[in-house]
């Protein structure tokens, strides 16, 4: 099947099955109430800073597509979306266009989105197989994108049948890859998450992009897919490190700057990956339909509700700045806090600070 022809049916089972992991583990975070915020709501500033641009608050929409005309109307939507938000935004595998330049326009979306970060997208299966860092500058380069996001997507390439299982000399490869290139090079998951071990080997890069377990599983995807072996993939639909958990594992670990995604699901959620430990998340499903749709005017709404959710969040916990989240105390319950727990998270240092 061609690389093409196997992102347009990703694309038609996400919009027409249930393909979420089964539990969402952001929700069994949450912050304690103050009653007395003894801030003011106008005067809370929502902007961050992120491999040197600004968002309007710590949001991106996280790397879906490319490769096809019907790529194209979905990058196009999302891009005036995150233009007219001023939120950032990651384009989806951009293999097809490595290995047919004329389908470089199909994500070329900076016409359209003059100032926002923009973020490219390889596999590392393509590295490993031999791609250099001539192919992550033209990545970059030719859509005149600000960085590039590595993903590291073992379980989605085990659940597929024409998975690349090539992962050999990763973090050897990302590190030569770091030392050449001259822009942001961040690894990212695509929903199983990183845990404080992989992140631990990973910490010369700009960042890292959690993408962890809690929404998109690419197992459940596949499993739609599947014809052979699709018990052995159903029992892989809700395999991964809880979102929340990868966040603060690789925070434990000194990574300095953490994107939560993976279930992200309002600006709530935002405001609780911040204060695990985040610098900004990435949501991915939940645009979809409406990009496909091309209802630029439906993606801003939801992309203003989430920031109204964000700042209420901000409000209530008395934070001034986005900053301030991080030092909010939190409370799991839950399966997500029994996983924390077996995994030596310091329950004190969220629970009281
Ligand atoms: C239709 C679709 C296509 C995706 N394609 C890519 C991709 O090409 N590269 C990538 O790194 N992640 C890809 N992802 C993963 C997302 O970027 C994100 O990490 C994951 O879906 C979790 O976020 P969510 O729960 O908000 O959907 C894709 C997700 C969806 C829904």
């Amino acid at each position: 099947m061609t690389t093409e022809r196997r992102k347009f049916e990703h694309i038609r089972i996400c919009l027409e099955e249930d393909v979420q992991s089964k539990y969402n583990y952001l929700n069994d975070v949450s912050f304690v109430h103050f009653a007395l915020p003894e801030i003011n709501f106008d005067e809370i500033d929502t902007t961050v800073k992120i491999f040197g641009k600004k968002l309007s608050f710590p949001l991106f929409i996280s790397a879906m597509t490319g490769g096809t005309d019907e790529a194209l109307k979905i990058n196009k939507a999302i891009a005036k979306a995150c233009q007219a938000t001023g939120i950032g935004m990651g384009l989806g595998s951009q293999r097809a266009m490595i290995e047919d330049p004329s389908l470089t326009y199909t994500y070329d979306v900076r016409k359209y989105a003059k100032s926002i970060l923009i973020i490219g997208n390889i596999g590392l299966p393509q590295f490993v197989k031999g791609y250099t860092e001539k192919e992550a500058r033209y990545a970059v380069r030719e859509i005149n994108a600000d960085m590039l996001a590595v993903h590291l997507n073992s379980l989605q390439e085990a659940s597929q049948p024409e998975g690349d299982l090539f992962f050999k000399d990763g973090i050897l490869i990302l590190k030569k890859l770091k030392e050449k290139l001259d822009f942001p090079l961040i690894a990212k998951e695509t929903g199983a998450g990183i845990s404080k071990e992989t992140a631990g080997h990973l910490k010369f890069l700009d960042g890292i992009d959690v993408a962890g377990l809690g929404g998109t599983s690419w197992s459940a995807v596949e499993y739609y897919r599947s014809n052979d072996h699709k018990e052995t993939v159903k029992k892989l639909w809700n395999w991964g490190i809880p979102t929340p958990l990868s966040i603060a594992e690789c925070k434990s670990i000194g990574i300095k700057t953490i994107i939560g995604s993976g279930g992200v699901r309002s600006g709530f959620d935002i405001a609780k990956c911040v204060s695990l430990g985040a610098k900004a998340c990435g949501i991915a499903l939940p645009f979809l339909k409406m990009a496909v749709e091309e209802d630029v005017k439906g993606i801003v709404r939801e992309i203003e509700t989430m920031k109204r959710e964000f700042k209420i969040a901000m409000f209530l916990n008395s934070c001034l700045s986005v900053d301030d989240l991080k030092n909010k105390p939190l409370l799991f319950t839950g399966e997500l806090s029994t996983l924390m727990k077996q995994r030596g998270m310091d329950f004190q240092y969220f629970n009281y600070r």
